[in-house]
């Protein structure tokens, strides 16, 4: 199906994620002239449409520059359905609304213990007929859930019209590892095992679950952003060059590379927990739900067996910040007495973008002293790019699945990450502020997890 959607329909309307991020996203998509179709907000929530368009316009004036005339373009694209989703009626009423719209796109924003029944109420009332739809993360909570929930939504819809979410795809400097990695030549010949000795990931959260407690003791860190989000950078590093630009071929070379890592043993996984998150509200008091997790991931493919990829997550670390490094071969110690350091290729994603690459240079003075330096290319985004939930509801409404996660590819990100669920390995407290428990230095030892310093703010 190459049809461009001819409506957006967000469940959920009323909810958090929608007032944090597709009201915004919906708003910028109207600003740069990408959304001009009906947008239908479906929820229970005893509303009217002037009640979601305030919670539009409160959510946009909250994150973000706001501009009446783009505001009101917005609100003229807005209809909203209240109603419950056990009832057929809310259905009729949606596919009233639809008027004749032919190629609706459907964005699931809600938990998924309701997805089963309102792909089945989308199916009986001919809303999916011509449609996308669009399905939040998590998808599943183990392979066997997530295995169901792809089988329910292929009752309905095929696979290239189920867009699974991950917006950490939709991030500008995730897609520039695999742009980076495959637009140059210089790199093709040093990534592998034969020069590469060690990549980390690091994705840091100063912050707390932030009154997320409850969805926090389903989830934990694993779930939360490993299974997902630090699979899919760990995909882009490694994958192979894909034979083309479309969406199979590089689904293709992400989920390949997932299919060749071991699924995780116990040894190579330390959780944390930082004190204070069982004093959190919906959180239990004896949770032993982890807010940190360091792994050690294997790659048995020609390129990469033999080269670890460490992975840490957390929340309350000291920094927010999220980080790819590659570390090289040591050089032989010619030049140095002691051992030279490695070279470092070092990819910021997030807050700013930064490609770094760490080396030896000889001091000015006259012996052969050398002193290590950064080659620094770095980018402080300006306010006005294009935010990952744009990218992504764009794309989907364009039928463009590139940026969203194939049923395989999750699978095998669940396969990988199973064995080490729950409370398979203990869990250890550490003081917010911290990196994280002492025992994740065990996981990686001799060598030591980086730790990136992020500048404060520029003053404006
Ligand atoms: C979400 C997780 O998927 O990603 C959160 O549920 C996490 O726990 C968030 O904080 C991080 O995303 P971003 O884009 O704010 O870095």
């Amino acid at each position: 199906m190459n049809n461009q959607s001819d409506a957006l329909v967000f469940f959920g309307a009323t909810g958090d994620l929608a007032y944090k991020k597709i009201f915004p996203a919906l708003y910028s998509m109207v600003r740069h002239g990408h959304l001009n179709v009906p947008v239908v907000g479906v929820a229970k929530a005893g509303w009217k449409l002037e009640q979601l368009t305030a919670r539009a316009r409160d959510s946009i004036e909250h994150h973000g520059t706001f501009d009446e005339a783009t505001f009101a373009r917005l609100a003229g694209l807005l209809r909203y359905v209240d109603g419950d989703y056990n009832d057929a009626a809310t259905f009729a009423e949606l596919r009233k609304q639809l008027d004749q719209a032919k190629h609706p796109a459907h964005y699931l924003a809600i938990p998924p213990s309701m997805f089963p029944v309102v792909v089945k109420q989308l199916c009986e009332s001919g809303c999916a007929k011509g449609a996308r739809v669009i399905v939040e993360k998590p998808f599943g909570r183990s392979l066997e859930t997530a295995q169901s929930l792809n089988q329910i939504l292929l009752t309905c819809f095929s696979e290239p019209s189920i867009f699974r979410i991950d917006h950490f795809l939709g991030k500008g400097p995730v897609q520039n590892l695999l742009y980076f990695r495959f637009a140059n030549s210089f790199l093709e010949p040093i990534w592998n095992s034969h020069y590469v000795s060690s990549v980390q990931i690091t994705m840091a959260e100063s912050f707390g679950v932030e009154g997320r407690g409850a969805f926090y003791e389903e989830a934990g860190c694993i779930r939360d952003v490993v299974q997902n989000h630090l699979l899919q950078i760990l995909a882009n590093m490694a994958m192979e060059a894909p034979a083309a630009t479309d969406a199979e071929s590089i689904r293709d070379e992400k989920a390949k590379v997932l299919k060749s890592i071991e699924p995780l043993s116990a040894r190579h996984v330390v959780r944390g927990q930082f004190l204070g998150y069982r004093q959190e509200k919906g959180v239990a008091a004896n949770s032993h739900v982890e807010t940190y997790a360091a792994l050690k991931l294997e790659i048995n493919s020609w390129r990469w067996q033999g080269v670890p990829f460490y992975i840490r997550a957390g929340k309350c670390l000291p920094v927010t910040c999220t980080e790819v490094t590659a570390e090289f071969r040591r050089p032989p110690a010619v030049w140095t007495t002691k051992r030279p350091p490695r070279n470092v290729l070092r990819f910021r994603i997030q807050p700013d973008v930064v490609i770094g690459l760490q080396a030896m240079t000889k001091t000015p003075d006259e012996e052969m002293v050398g002193e290590p330096i950064e080659l620094l290319a770095t980018h402080r985004p300006h306010g006005d790019e294009m935010d990952a939930y744009e990218r992504l509801l764009g794309d989907a409404m364009r039928g463009d699945t590139t940026l969203f996660a194939r049923e395989d590819y999750v699978e095998a990100a669940w396969r990988i990450v199973e064995p080490v669920l729950g409370d398979e390995t203990p869990i250890h407290f550490y003081e917010a502020n911290t990196w994280g428990p002492p025992e994740a230095e065990r996981l990686i030892a001799p060598a030591h997890w980086r730790e990136p310093v992020v500048d404060p703010p520029a003053k404006s």
